[in-house]
């Protein structure tokens, strides 16, 4: 039975289209099935795996429309070892002609319930927004990977995904979890990312991956040759940082260790819905204005 990981941070530039393409071919390298879909209209993923995302014939704009099966634009046989569901600018509209159709957070699960099988790892690199195409990625997923720098604003954000998360897992998709953080870019040189990388230890304790990835160059020029870096460089910094996530996620397969909830970092987010609340089922996110989505509270009649 595959696994389905969201690769997501509303922030932009913090390594996720990287880790999505690396993490996917690593565990593509240790013999896992891989599929990796693109659902960022930005199509980094579609071009950092080898494909030019101006000459799709299909894309997954298509299938949010439901325009076309999953399967059908589906890229095999790429030099990177994955397979890659693509996409472009289009997949922009997509996300608004979205917000008018039925069924709009789920169509990215239904999609993928047809393909599921015929991989054991399914991974999903999303926009930097907490917009409807990371929500679609946030239900058809059990996992989350969050990819984030360690720099003062580090941690700015991460509780409004958390409520996201805490959202979708109440309404949608209760077996939603967050698998791990992931610190990239990190500088071991500098002392504030060591301070910030303390500090996510501190509060997050096995949330954390022990993996980090370190700033590397040979990680920032593969995409440029439409390759991860390990079909690049087998041998730089970031190949075997990016080989390490591999073999703790696919530990986490066997063993999956009780990650604990965040603690200190509580009183920055919101309270949890009392008993007396609920989230309504059929209730719709909506998307404020600072792009955070909102899951709207209904007091229960008593
Ligand atoms: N570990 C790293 N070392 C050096 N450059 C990196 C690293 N991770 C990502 N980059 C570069 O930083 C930029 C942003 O990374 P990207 O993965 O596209 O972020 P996101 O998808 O979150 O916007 C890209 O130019 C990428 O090549
Ligand atoms: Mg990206």
């Amino acid at each position: 039975m595959s696994r389905i990981i969201a690769i997501t941070n509303q922030k932009g530039g913090v390594g996720k289209t990287t880790t999505a393409i690396n993490l996917a071919a690593s565990l593509a390298s240790l013999e896992r099935k891989v599929l990796l879909i693109d659902l960022d209209p930005q199509g980094n993923a579609t071009m950092g795996s080898g494909l030019d995302k101006a000459e799709l014939l299909y894309s997954t704009c298509d299938v949010m429309l439901d325009q076309v099966a999953l399967a059908d634009t589906i890229i095999s046989g790429l030099p990177c070892a994955y397979a890659l569901a693509p996409t472009n600018a289009d997949l922009t509209a997509a996300e608004v002609e979205l917000t008018t159709l039925t069924d709009r957070e789920c169509r990215l699960r239904n999609a993928i319930q047809s393909i599921r099988d015929q991989y054991d790892y399914i991974l999903i690199d999303t926009p930097p927004s907490l917009n409807m195409l990371t929500l679609n990625a946030l239900v058809a997923a059990e996992a989350v990977i969050v990819p984030m720098q360690c720099e003062y604003f580090a941690l700015e954000g991460l509780s409004a995904l958390m409520t996201t998360i805490e959202g979708v897992r109440s309404t949608l998709n209760p077996s939603l979890k967050i698998d791990g953080l992931l610190r990239t870019m990190f500088d071991g040189r500098n002392n504030l990312a060591n301070d910030v990388s303390a500090q996510l230890d501190e509060h997050f304790g096995r949330l954390v991956y022990r993996a980090y990835i370190p700033r590397n160059v040979r990680l920032a020029e593969a995409p440029s040759y439409g390759l991860p870096v390990m079909h690049y460089d087998k041998g730089s910094r970031g190949a075997r940082a990016y080989l390490a996530l591999a073999q703790e996620v696919l530990a986490q397969e066997f063993h999956r260790p009780e990650r604990t909830p965040p603690t200190a970092l509580e009183q920055d987010l919101p309270a949890e819905p009392s008993l007396e609340e609920t989230i309504e089922p059929d209730t719709s996110p909506k998307i404020a204005d600072d792009g955070v989505l909102v899951f709207q509270l209904k007091q229960n009649e008593k």
